[in-house]
């Protein structure tokens, strides 16, 4: 009975959007999902333990492209803090996680962060939080984590402590969908139907659509399905691709006429490989869970495969297409165009720019140049061996006329397709970002 009053009085103060939320973790999921928060009405304490990204949010200043100062100075100046300090978790009433989830070099789940914040949080919790974990990862994972904290804390589960997992679907750079727009529809769980039922609460003051599932598995395993079928299905273009481009049968008109099925079709393009924190990290979650039920997941095996492969693929096409010329030279000018793994984006984490970036510095040498307008901060330590140049220069007729080529890594909408396409000798295009049918432009 008293059980049951604290859960309504919890219902309650999530409805009233009087309950304070703790967002641990504030990269590109923790930080829009706080603003999203703050925005419907709730207070909420960001807590990372990168002390610089306190500092820019403190001084009112994004690290996030695609999140605006002005966004941070009205979170601010509502009910929104940004502090390293856990001890507020005893301050708060939900505590959501959104720290990374990478695979280690053997393609290992590597979950030391959720480790950490685990070992951090213990000493702060309390009766009646709500626990949910934002993070992509294996069946299995908020539970192995969390309940053996809760019950050696004597704490009950789904009676007075709460746990849920909702997976994260912000696709950073998207202009259409966001959560802050509140227009992606979020799958829910929780422990217990209590559980469940909080979660649903909390997120339908941020989300229009709500999907809750039986179980913290099932969402676990759901975020999983959908980043799979992405990566198996770009691996299959990509594959489709290599056939096309032999037989000279243009993929992306054949992409385009198959999307005028109605039904039973959903397109997906070619591109240089996959990146990011999640299509080349998350499958590899199932593939290692799945050998402990001694299965194999010999789709995504192979989709990874193909997908990185491609940066040496479109190299070798580079280097063959001027093998023809037989004009190779040491002094060459080139300048990739896009560097972050995804359009509009400056995130860069796994990006196959990289890697194309090593393999043309292999064949070509020196004088490679990266514009991306995206990526600010040119004097991070990790891009000084970079040699970035303003978006301005691919104004410049005569420096475009004077590139060997100039490589489409990431389709930006900042790029002007047009102008460096008739300014320049020749253009390798890995996304099909250049319209233009001139002869030039060539899609690799
Ligand atoms: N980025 C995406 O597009 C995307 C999409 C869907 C799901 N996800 C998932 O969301 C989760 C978070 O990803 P992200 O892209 O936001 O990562 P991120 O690297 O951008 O941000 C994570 C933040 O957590 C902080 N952090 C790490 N360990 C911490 C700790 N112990 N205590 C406090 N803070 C800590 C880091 O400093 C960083 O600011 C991952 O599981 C990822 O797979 C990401």
């Amino acid at each position: 009975m008293k059980n049951n009053i604290n859960f309504s009085q919890i219902r309650k103060k999530i409805k009233n959007k009087k309950s304070t939320i703790s967002v641990i973790g504030l990269g590109y999921i923790g930080l829009p999902l706080s603003l999203a928060f703050v925005k419907s009405g709730f207070k909420v304490i960001g807590i990372d333990k990168d002390q610089r990204k306190i500092k820019s949010l403190n001084s009112k200043k994004s690290y996030i492209s695609t999140i605006s100062d002005l966004q941070i100075k009205k979170a601010l100046r509502k009910n929104f803090t940004a502090t390293t300090k856990f001890n507020n978790i005893s301050k708060s009433d939900i505590i959501i996680t959104c720290v990374p989830t990478p695979i280690d070099k053997n393609k290992k789940p590597a979950l030391n962060d959720i480790a950490n914040v685990v070992s951090k949080i213990k000493k702060y919790l309390k009766k009646n939080q709500l626990y949910i974990l934002e993070c992509t990862s294996y069946p299995g994972t908020s539970e192995e984590f969390f309940l053996p904290v809760f019950k050696k804390n004597k704490l009950q589960i789904g009676k007075n402590i709460f746990l849920g997992y909702s997976p994260e679907r912000e696709d950073p750079g998207n202009l259409n969908f966001s959560i802050i727009k509140g227009n992606l529809s979020k799958v829910v769980s929780g422990y217990s139907n209590h559980c469940k039922t909080l979660v649903q609460d909390l997120y339908s003051n941020i989300i229009d659509k709500i999907h809750p599932v039986s179980s913290i598995r099932t969402a676990e395993f759901t975020k999983l399905l959908e980043n799979i079928y992405r990566a198996v299905n770009v691996g299959l273009v990509n594959e489709l691709f290599q056939i096309s481009s032999k037989m000279d049968i243009n993929i992306y008109e054949a992409i385009k006429a198959a999307s005028t099925k109605p039904f039973g079709f959903k397109p997906f393009y070619p591109g240089p490989g996959v990146g990011g924190h999640c299509i080349p990290v998350d499958p590899h979650f199932l593939s290692w869970k799945a050998k402990q039920y001694n299965l194999q997941t010999k789709f995504i095996n192979l989709a990874s495969l193909i997908n990185d492969n491609r940066p040496k693929e479109i190299t070798k096409k580079i280097k063959n297409y001027f093998k023809k010329k037989n004009n190779i030279t040491k002094k060459t000018k080139i300048v990739i165009g896009g560097f972050s793994y995804k359009k509009n984006s400056d995130d860069t984490r796994e990006s196959p720019a990289i890697e194309i970036y090593r393999l043309i510095k292999k064949i070509f040498k020196k004088n490679i140049m990266i514009c991306d307008p995206f990526i600010q901060n040119k004097k991070d330590k990790n891009f000084n061996k970079f040699e970035f140049i303003d978006i301005k220069k691919l104004k410049n007729k005569n420096f475009l006329k004077s590139l060997k080529f100039f490589i489409l890594v990431t389709d930006h909408d900042l790029f002007d397709y047009d102008f460096i396409s008739k300014n320049t000798k020749v253009v390798f295009d890995c996304r099909n970002g250049f319209k233009s049918t001139n002869r030039n432009v060539l899609k690799v």
